[in-house]
């Protein structure tokens, strides 16, 4: 059964990036469409960092600007940083007028963190480190006080449909209990994806295991360009307890006073940085995974917090903790490497629109030049507020251009295989996941991609009819060894054992297509090589 909806701009995602647009667009009339139910589908809302905002007496949106700028690796853009940077400020101010309660001392002075790479306290948090859920929770209240916005829940988006290079709509399902292939077809000029990352293409992440990067599969496939796909950032202190997905210690526990210590109670990091373990996240997530591959055991050691510091300070670690059966004041915690943020995506200029009329994307689905080879904590959030504003006011300025129902013949667009089998899937997808980490992972090397390639082909082939979900997750983890492959040095969260040196050669943001990916594999060049 089908079903059409129209509307003047669609919100895909139903995170920080979604709801700050989507509450921007007012008076637009925006359907925003969730996975789950609302609140419940996003990596945001299981942020622990905070908004990173220079708004303290010793720091400015310059100091700001230069610490992002060095930890990006050279591959940011100065126009882009300089814009979330200055633009912090008003932000802050925005969330607090929307109700937004950051933490502050008695003296009723904002409480700032201090994470990786930052040379100030500037991390600004809701309720510790529920940071994510906090804000979540006070911008879904706005939202639902809001007239022009249809909120739909239980909806998944298959593909975005264009005709000329100019966004018509999309095709959706509903994907609540007992409803099977019900497509919806969304009549739109403007699409916003706010989709989230792609952790779960990874075998250990801190993101849902809904984030695989389907808006960055939609958008290759309608021919968007991509830019930055091989920067995945690894974030070194994933707690390893066996939990799916791998609960986070935040990186603020380090400015705190936590401690990376190896089964010797070896405070590695001083070693290997002169920061120590504040090192570039990169470098640090590097050194971890490097003492576990000789053997080694690696923790965070927060024996100096009582448990009243820990459950006021860190509630969400102090919880998964207690879940845990972990006594963190006398046991150290294992910890261990963990796929955490995409600086990549969807290639979109300095308002968010993407190279196809009528596509936007806003937060980490997106590429703005924000980040460049390595994001500095709490970027991303400010990035998505300022990238939500930034749409919205680009959209809101514009007349919109009513598409005109005769010139769309939907039902063309439909997949032609509706059925999969869930259950091979997974078998599926977990191999998948279990090759990108250890071929795509933290260290790279050509023999290693290569063979990913191989790797994925042979998934591909073998899953047969394949589910949307695998579908999409094959994409995805093609463009980034694609990527990596061609980007032959190390930079950021990029590191090639068999080019471990940065080479101005590649000091640029690699943009890619999924015409160009394919060309590239139907040489096959990767297979005559490694035979
Ligand atoms: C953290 O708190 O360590 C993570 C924050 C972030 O990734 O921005």
């Amino acid at each position: 059964m089908e079903s059409l909806h129209t509307t003047d701009v669609i919100v895909i995602g139903s995170g920080i990036s979604g709801l700050m647009t989507a509450i921007s667009l007012y008076p637009r009339k925006v359907t925003l469409i969730s996975k789950k139910k609302l609140g419940e589908a996003s990596s945001s809302a299981w942020a622990q960092g905070g908004i990173a905002a220079a708004i303290g007496n010793d720091d400015s949106p310059k100091i700001h600007f230069e610490d992002t700028i060095k930890a990006s690796s050279g591959l940011s853009d100065e126009k882009i940083v300089k814009i979330i940077t200055d633009e912090a400020a008003s932000i802050i101010k925005f969330l607090e007028e929307k109700g937004v309660d950051f933490d502050k001392d008695h003296l009723k002075n904002f409480l700032m963190s201090q994470e990786a790479a930052h040379t100030r306290r500037r991390v600004l948090k809701v309720n510790g480190d529920s940071s994510g859920k906090e804000i979540i929770k006070t911008l879904i209240n706005n939202i639902q006080k809001l007239e022009n916005i249809t909120i739909l829940e239980d909806v998944t988006i298959d593909e975005i449909i264009t005709e000329n290079n100019n966004v018509i709509g999309l095709i959706g399902r509903h994907i609540g209990k007992n409803i099977v292939d019900n497509f919806t077809f969304f009549k739109a000029p403007n699409v916003v994806l706010a989709t989230g990352g792609l952790g779960s293409i990874y075998e250990h992440t801190t993101n849902p295991r809904d984030i695989y990067g389907e808006g960055i599969a939609m958008a290759a496939r309608a021919g968007a360009i991509l830019s930055d796909m091989e920067f995945v950032q690894f974030h070194p202190t994933g707690m390893d307890i066996g939990l799916d997905p791998t609960p986070l210690l935040t990186e603020a526990l380090r400015g705190d006073g936590a401690k990376l210590v190896d089964e010797n109670d070896n405070q590695f990091m001083k070693l290997v940085h002169p920061s120590g373990d504040l090192a570039p996240r990169d470098i640090v997530a590097r050194e971890l995974q490097k003492l576990k591959d000789l053997g080694h055991s690696t923790f965070l050691d927060c024996r100096k917090f009582s448990e009243k510091q820990l459950q006021t300070l860190f509630p969400s670690a102090y919880n998964f903790l207690k879940k845990a059966n972990i006594d963190f004041t006398k046991e150290k915690i294992p910890v261990t490497p963990v796929a955490h943020y995409h600086m990549g995506g969807v290639l979109v200029d300095e308002n968010g629109k993407s190279s196809i009329n009528g596509l936007w994307a806003c937060g980490e689905v997106s590429s703005t030049g924000a980040h460049g080879a390595n994001r500095l904590a709490s970027n991303s959030l400010l990035e998505a507020f300022v990238f939500g504003k930034r749409i919205a006011n680009s959209i809101n300025s514009q007349v919109l251009n009513n598409i005109k129902d005769e010139n769309i013949n939907f039902k063309k667009y439909l997949p032609k295989e509706r059925t999969s089998s869930r259950i091979r899937a997974k078998k599926y997808i977990w191999q998948l996941r279990n090759i990108m980490s250890d071929l795509v992972g933290v260290y790279r090397n050509e023999q290693k991609l290569k063979k990913a390639f191989i790797e994925i082909d042979r998934i591909e082939r073998e899953a047969k009819d394949l589910s949307a979900k695998l579908k999409d997750m094959i994409l995805v983890s093609r463009l980034i060894t694609y990527s990596a492959y061609l980007r032959k040095e190390s930079r950021g969260a990029h590191f090639r054992s068999d080019y471990p040196k940065s080479d101005n050669k590649f000091l640029f943001r690699k943009k890619i297509t999924i015409i160009e990916m394919q060309d590239f594999l139907n040489k096959r060049e990767y297979i005559e090589k490694v035979a």
